[in-house]
């Protein structure tokens, strides 16, 4: 396996071509194992994935906690090149439910201190707001993180699953180093207007969902049971007769995947690299065999043949079901 390093857009960081996506390490697919978990953060630190992402409303700070314990329990050397990425602003009541966002720039400053206190470190590498409050211009927001970069809180600023309109309007008053947004073969929007907005601004792009939640890893089958407080149990994605279409999506990756020698999350993790050197793809592995097995895309090399299969099989618009369900794809400036 060759890690190789990708920049988060003309002013970000320079980052692993893979990142370790850690919300899954707290609870968002049903229970984790914290030991595990950890062992997980610590194979990825040594594999030299140096980008870890979380959230400060994974598991309430849990997220943010077991990242600070991962980081103080790894070798110096390794810990000294993390660079952790910190999503704000999802609102969140103590049963766990969700009840929308905050991206006041007092809110920002106060998530930010909790975050830092969490993380037992004095800056966050990069800070983004989760989702676009809709009750607060993003010049506002993005403001607020580039006091706390001028403050030096804050490394850069980055956003997550908002719109060409917003990210132009975010550019035009600070540096953004990346966005944050669910792509993959099966979740294709971003390719409309997104991606080629970021690329004449130079942003980055820090890819999530890559294999749509595990949807096409190849790993699950059509009579899987997700627990009720697993994410999938309610992804429209997985429901009833999308999810048996979208198997027989991976049926059909699954026999170029056999082809080439390789498993099918490899092949789907490839096809997100293969997009562009500015596209780093996360990770959502909270074992260390999930985490093997995704590590093996980087010697992946899909040439235009392999690329041709691949879109026959799985055509842009095949998947079936949205990527949420209907009021959280509501949240999504991504989507307007
Ligand atoms: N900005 C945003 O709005 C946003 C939203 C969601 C996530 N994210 C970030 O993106 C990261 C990754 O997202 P995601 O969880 O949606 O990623 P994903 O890679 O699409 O799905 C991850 C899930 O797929 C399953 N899986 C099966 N085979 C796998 C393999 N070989 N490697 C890894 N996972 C495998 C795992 O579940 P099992 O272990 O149950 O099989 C895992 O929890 C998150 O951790 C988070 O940091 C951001």
């Amino acid at each position: 396996m060759t890690m190789h390093t990708r920049n988060l857009g003309t002013t970000g960081s320079q980052v692993s071509a893979l990142g370790l996506g850690c919300m899954g390490m707290s609870g968002m697919y049903g229970a984790a194992d914290r030991a595990e978990s950890i062992a997980t953060i610590h194979a990825a630190l040594d594999a030299g994935i140096t980008l870890l992402d979380t959230g400060d409303f994974y598991g309430m700070g849990h997220n943010e906690l077991l990242i600070n314990e991962a980081l103080r329990t790894a070798p110096a050397g390794l810990r000294d090149n993390a660079v952790v990425s910190v999503k704000f602003g999802a609102l969140r009541d103590p049963d766990g439910s969700w009840y929308g966002f905050d991206g006041r720039p007092a809110a920002v400053k106060n998530f930010a201190a909790y975050s830092l206190q969490r993380l037992g470190v004095d800056h966050i590498d990069i800070y983004r707001p989760s989702r676009l409050d809709p009750d607060v211009p993003i010049e506002e927001t993005v403001g607020a993180v580039a006091e706390l970069v001028e403050k030096g809180y804050v490394r850069h600023i980055g956003l997550s699953e908002v719109g060409a309109d917003t990210i132009r309007r975010a550019a035009a008053t600070a540096p953004i180093a990346d966005l944050q947004i669910e792509y993959a073969l099966v979740t294709r929007g971003p390719e409309r207007e997104i991606l080629p907005t970021l690329r004449e601004l130079g942003i980055g792009v820090t890819a999530y969902g890559v294999l749509s939640r595990g949807l096409i890893s190849g790993h699950y089958t059509a009579d899987q049971q997700f627990d009720a407080d697993d994410f999938r149990a309610h992804s429209p994605r997985f429901q009833g007769d999308n999810y048996r279409r979208n198997l027989a999506l991976v049926d059909a990756l699954r026999k170029i995947a056999d082809e080439k020698g390789v498993t099918v999350a490899q092949t789907a993790i490839a096809w997100v690299l293969s997009r562009g050197d500015d596209i780093v793809p996360l990770i959502g592995a909270r074992t260390r065999a999930r985490l093997t097995e995704s590590l093996g895309a980087l010697d992946i090399t899909l040439d235009q043949a392999d690329l041709d299969a691949i879109e026959a099989a799985v055509p842009a618009e095949a998947v079936a079901g949205e990527r949420y369900a209907p009021a959280q794809m509501a949240m999504l400036d991504s989507e307007r």
